[in-house]
C-alpha cells in the first residue's frame, strides 16, 4: 500500500495534506518520520485510548509483598550471607549485565539535555554518568569480570549522551564494554480525535516510548544476543537519577537467582502516603507495580494495627531480569501493556499556526519495565534501606532534589567514614562536611575501612580516591 493510503486507512489523513504543504527539506523529513511510524500500533492504541476510553481496569485488592525485609538478626545475616555468595559467583562468573535507564526527557527536573549529564559530585563536580562509570569500573574490578554495560537512549538525547562518553574519553572504560540502545518513540495524538500532532513544519511529535522501549531495543539492535553470547544470564537494571544504586548489589542478584526469579526488585519503605514512587504489591497472586498515578488517597494512606502503611513498599525502580525472560516478552513484539497520559503538547493547528495549549490537548503512550512483573513465573522483591540506595534527582529544588541527593550521599559516606573508625566535622548546619569517594577508592563501607584504616579525622571537605 502507498504512504497515503495507509494514512488513510490508520485514521491519519490529514499527514498526507501535511506532506503535499511540507518545504522540500522539511517533506523529506516528514517522510522518514512516518515511515518509521508503526501505523497499527498508533491505530491501536488511538482505538483503545482515544476512541474507548479503555484504560486497563485496576480492579482486584492489592496487598503488601511478601518482601525478604532488610536484615534484623543472625538469621537474617546468615541468609543475607548466602544469597550474597550466589551473587558474587554469578559476577565473578561473568553472568551478569547491565543496563541503565537514561532515555527519558528529565521534564521535572528542567536540566537542559540528559539526566546524565547533571554536574554532582559535591567536590569534583562529576556528573552522573561519570558517577556511575566509576561504580562500574569499580565492579568489574572486584569481580575480575567484563560486566558488559548497556545505556538506554532516546532519538532525543542519544547523540549527546554518546557525545559526553567520547568527550569524556568513556571515563576510563573500555568503549567496547559500553553499548548504547536507543529506545523506539510514538507520536502525542489528538486527545479527542487521536490525529497524530505536528509540533512544526514537518516534524510529528514525538517521544520516547516508555523504559519498557528497553526490552524492544535489546532485541531490535540486536544486544540481546550479543549479551547472551557473552555468557549473560541476568541483567540489572537501574535509572540515571539514583547515584545511591548498589551497581550490581550481590545481595539483591543473589536473592533474585536463589529464588529462580524471572525479575525481580527493590523496595524501600514509603516516605509518606503521597511520596511520588510507584508501590509495589500483590494483586491475585501476583507481583506488580502501581504508578503513584494510579493509586487513590485513601488506598495509599491505610496503614496497619501498628500504624505502618499497608502499602509500605515503594518501588526503587532497580530490577533483576533474567535475559531468557526479556527474550520471551519481545517474542512477536513487545508484550507489554500500553499505558496513556494527558498532556499539554504544543503543535501547528490546522491553518500551521503553532498553538500552545493550556489545557491537556494529547495523549501519549508509554510502556512501563515493571508491567512485565505479573508476567515473570517467580519474582521476588527485596528491601533495602533508603538511606543506603535510594535518593533520587526528579525536581529542581525541594524534596528529591540534586541538594538532598547530595546531602544523602555524604551522609552516607560519613557514615562508612565513622564505622571504619575516622571523624568526621560537621558543620553549623549539623551535617558532614562535604565528602566525595571515587567508587574506584571504595565502593562500600567495607572498602572504606580497609582502605584508610588509621586514617586522620577529616576536618575540611575532601574527595578520596586512588
Ligand atoms: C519512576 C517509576 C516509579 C519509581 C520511581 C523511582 C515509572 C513510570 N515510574 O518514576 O515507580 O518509584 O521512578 O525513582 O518509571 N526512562 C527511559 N525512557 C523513557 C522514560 C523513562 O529511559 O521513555 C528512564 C528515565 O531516564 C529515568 C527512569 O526511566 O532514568 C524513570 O523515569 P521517570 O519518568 O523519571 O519516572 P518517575 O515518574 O520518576
Amino acid at each position: 500500500m502507498q504512504a497515503s493510503a495507509r494514512l488513510r486507512a490508520a485514521g491519519q489523513g490529514h499527514l498526507v495534506a501535511a506532506l503535499a504543504d511540507a518545504a522540500p527539506g522539511d517533506a523529506e523529513r516528514l517522510a522518514a518520520q512516518i515511515a518509521a511510524l508503526d501505523l497499527g500500533l498508533v491505530a491501536r492504541l488511538v482505538d483503545q485510548f482515544v476512541h474507548h476510553d479503555d484504560a486497563p481496569v485496576l480492579d482486584g485488592a492489592l496487598a503488601p509483598p511478601d518482601a525478604i525485609p532488610l536484615a534484623r538478626g543472625p538469621d537474617d545475616d546468615a541468609r543475607d550471607r548466602a544469597a550474597r555468595a550466589v551473587g558474587e559467583e554469578a559476577l565473578r562468573g561473568g553472568r551478569v549485565g547491565l543496563a541503565l535507564l537514561a532515555g527519558g526527557q528529565g521534564t521535572r527536573l528542567g536540566f537542559d539535555g540528559p539526566k546524565g549529564n547533571l554536574p554532582f559530585g559535591s567536590i569534583t563536580g562529576n556528573t552522573l554518568f561519570a558517577h556511575h562509570a566509576a561504580k562500574v569500573a569499580a565492579v568489574r574490578a572486584r569481580y575480575a569480570a567484563a560486566v558488559p554495560w548497556c545505556i538506554l537512549t532516546s532519538p532525543t538525547n542519544d547523540e549527546v549522551t554518546r557525545q559526553a562518553f567520547t568527550d569524556a574519553h568513556w571515563f576510563d572504560l573500555d568503549p567496547g564494554s559500553v553499548e548504547f540502545v536507543v529506545q523506539g518513540t510514538l507520536p502525542a495524538v489528538d486527545r479527542v480525535t487521536g490525529e497524530i500532532l505536528l509540533e512544526a513544519p514537518g516534524r510529528l511529535a514525538l517521544s520516547p516510548d516508555g523504559h519498557g522501549g528497553l526490552l524492544l531495543a535489546l532485541r531490535r539492535s540486536g544486544a540481546l544476543d550479543r549479551l547472551a553470547d557473552r555468557g549473560i544470564q541476568t541483567l540489572f537494571t537501574f535509572q540515571v537519577d539514583n547515584p545511591l544504586t548498589s551497581i550490581a548489589d550481590p545481595l539483591f542478584v543473589g536473592h533474585h537467582l536463589a529464588a529462580g526469579a524471572d525479575m525481580s526488585n527493590l523496595a524501600v519503605r514509603k516516605r509518606e502516603p503521597d511520596e511520588r514512587v510507584g508501590v509495589i504489591a500483590r494483586r491475585d497472586g501476583r507481583t506488580v507495580v502501581v504508578e503513584y498515578s494510579d493509586l487513590d488517597a485513601e488506598t495509599s494512606a491505610a496503614r496497619d494495627p501498628q500504624g505502618d502503611l499497608i502499602l509500605w513498599a515503594g518501588n526503587v525502580a532497580t530490577h533483576c531480569i533474567e535475559l531468557a525472560f526479556a527474550r520471551t516478552l519481545t517474542d512477536g513484539g513487545l508484550q507489554l501493556p500500553y499505558h496513556r497520559a494527558l498532556k499539554r503538547v504544543p503543535h501547528l493547528d490546522s491553518a500551521g499556526r503553532i498553538v500552545a495549549p493550556d489545557q491537556p490537548n494529547a495523549m501519549k503512550f508509554e510502556t512501563f519495565i515493571f508491567d512485565a512483573l505479573p508476567m515473570a513465573r517467580a519474582s521476588i522483591t527485596v528491601e533495602v534501606a533508603r538511606e543506603e540506595q535510594f535518593s533520587p534527582i526528579k525536581n529542581a529544588s525541594g524534596a528529591d532534589s540534586p541538594a538532598t541527593c547530595r546531602r544523602d550521599v555524604n551522609r552516607l559516606y560519613a557514615r562508612w567514614l565513622a564505622a571504619a573508625g575516622i571523624a568526621v566535622a560537621h558543620g553549623s548546619d549539623g551535617e558532614p562536611v562535604d565528602l566525595e569517594i571515587d567508587p574506584r577508592f571504595a565502593l562500600d563501607g567495607a572498602e572504606v575501612r580497609v582502605r584508610l584504616a588509621g586514617h586522620a579525622p577529616i576536618t575540611a571537605p575532601t574527595l578520596l580516591t586512588g
